[in-house]
């Protein structure tokens, strides 16, 4: 089945034409994505009414720009997948709009697709010999948890977050440092220039025997290691990347500490996903950690349309109706209609 999919729903526009077989297996025809990095850096962050403008202005570009690539035409789409949640309601609601344009003008199925089920289902999408039951690590700006797959459909969440998700986490420390959006990618960058992977400084590590992950209390500990060392940080330059090496160790060591006390326990396969799943040292030390761990190729660990069209792709092909239409700013996966 050739499926389109639509991606809207933060501050990446993605497109993607995709082959679809009902086993799984799945064919990337073209993708093309718009970052918004360029719009939003001047603000510190993303704007959400200068995003959903943002994603007006390039789906139609972005559309004609996969179908050339591609060497298809809407006339060969026989569905479309399109982001109905979770993220932002104006962004969201741009791109459900368009999908139903285009749905309607071509007569071709839409099927609404969970953000976040996307990232769980990119796994299945780069490892085709990967089946359920397996465990996944999804890691975004928006969402901490280690969720069990068992099919399509099929979710459990094992172990959320409290309160900040690990992406906020590397957001909001950056910004204590002054580095500006996209500040995660930022701080993890600084980090990874740090010779031997060692720093001067260190974090308190705390919550390790804790059940759930909760990245708040670290906030206030970087605040008070930056407060504590200004005079290093201003004479220095190699104070700060070893300060983002340290944040990152703490912020890595949350993760794994709880990751790896999963896959024991259950001896099952492990995906990870999500923003946050671009970090090399969290990808490093979870390989190093557990049997078996598949990760994306880092253009799909962050948002992309290729995931909203493997879902859709896959939930059409085994036979599921698409429901109702409609936004969801939250949406847990474990809400999710189970599937054959
Ligand atoms: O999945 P995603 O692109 O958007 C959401 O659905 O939230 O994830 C974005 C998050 C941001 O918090 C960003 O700082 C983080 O992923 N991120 C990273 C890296 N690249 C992106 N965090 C750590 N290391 C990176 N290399
Ligand atoms: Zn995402």
């Amino acid at each position: 089945m050739r499926v389109l999919g639509i991606e809207s729903s933060c501050d990446e526009t993605g497109l993607a034409v995709l082959d679809v077989e009902r086993s799984g297996e799945a064919r990337i025809v073209a993708e093309s994505l718009a970052s918004q990095v360029a719009l939003h850096e001047k603000y510190g962050g993303v704007v959400p009414e200068l995003a959903s403008r943002e994603h007006m202005r390039s789906l139609p570009l972005l559309l004609d720009e996969v179908l050339q690539k591609g060497g298809v035409s809407l006339k060969d789409i026989e569905a479309i997948g399109v982001t109905c949640g979770p993220g932002l309601k104006g962004c969201l609601l741009i791109g459900v709009t368009f999908a139903q344009g285009l749905s309607a003008a071509h007569k071709v199925p839409l099927f609404p697709v969970n953000h976040i089920e996307g990232h769980i289902l990119s796994g299945e999408l780069h490892s085709p010999g990967l089946k359920p039951p397996y465990l996944t690590l999804v890691v975004s700006g928006g969402h901490t948890e280690i969720v069990l797959v068992e099919g399509l459909g099929r979710y459990t969440c094992l172990c959320r977050t409290r309160d900040d998700a690990a992406g906020e986490a590397f957001d909001k420390s950056a910004n204590l440092l002054g580095l500006n959006y996209p500040g995660g990618a930022r701080l993890a960058a600084a980090a990874d220039t740090v010779a031997g992977r060692r720093s001067r400084f260190s974090l308190p590590r705390v919550g390790r025997e804790m059940d759930d992950f909760s990245f708040s209390g670290l906030k206030t500990a970087v605040l008070l290691l930056i407060r504590k060392n200004q005079e290093a940080l201003a004479a220095d330059p190699t104070a700060l990347p070893e300060i983002c090496w340290t944040i990152q160790d703490a912020i890595v060591d949350a993760l794994v500490v709880k990751v790896e006390r999963e896959v024991k326990k259950r001896k099952l396969p492990l995906v990870v996903c999500g923003g946050v799943s671009a970090n090399t040292e969290l990808r490093r030390r979870l390989q190093e950690r557990c049997p078996e761990v598949h990760v994306p190729p880092l253009r799909h660990c962050v948002d992309n349309g290729a995931m909203i069209a493997y879902v859709a792709g896959r939930y059409l092909s085994a036979g599921a109706s698409a429901g109702r239409l409609d936004i969801h700013s939250r949406w847990p996966v474990e809400t999710l209609g189970v599937c054959a």
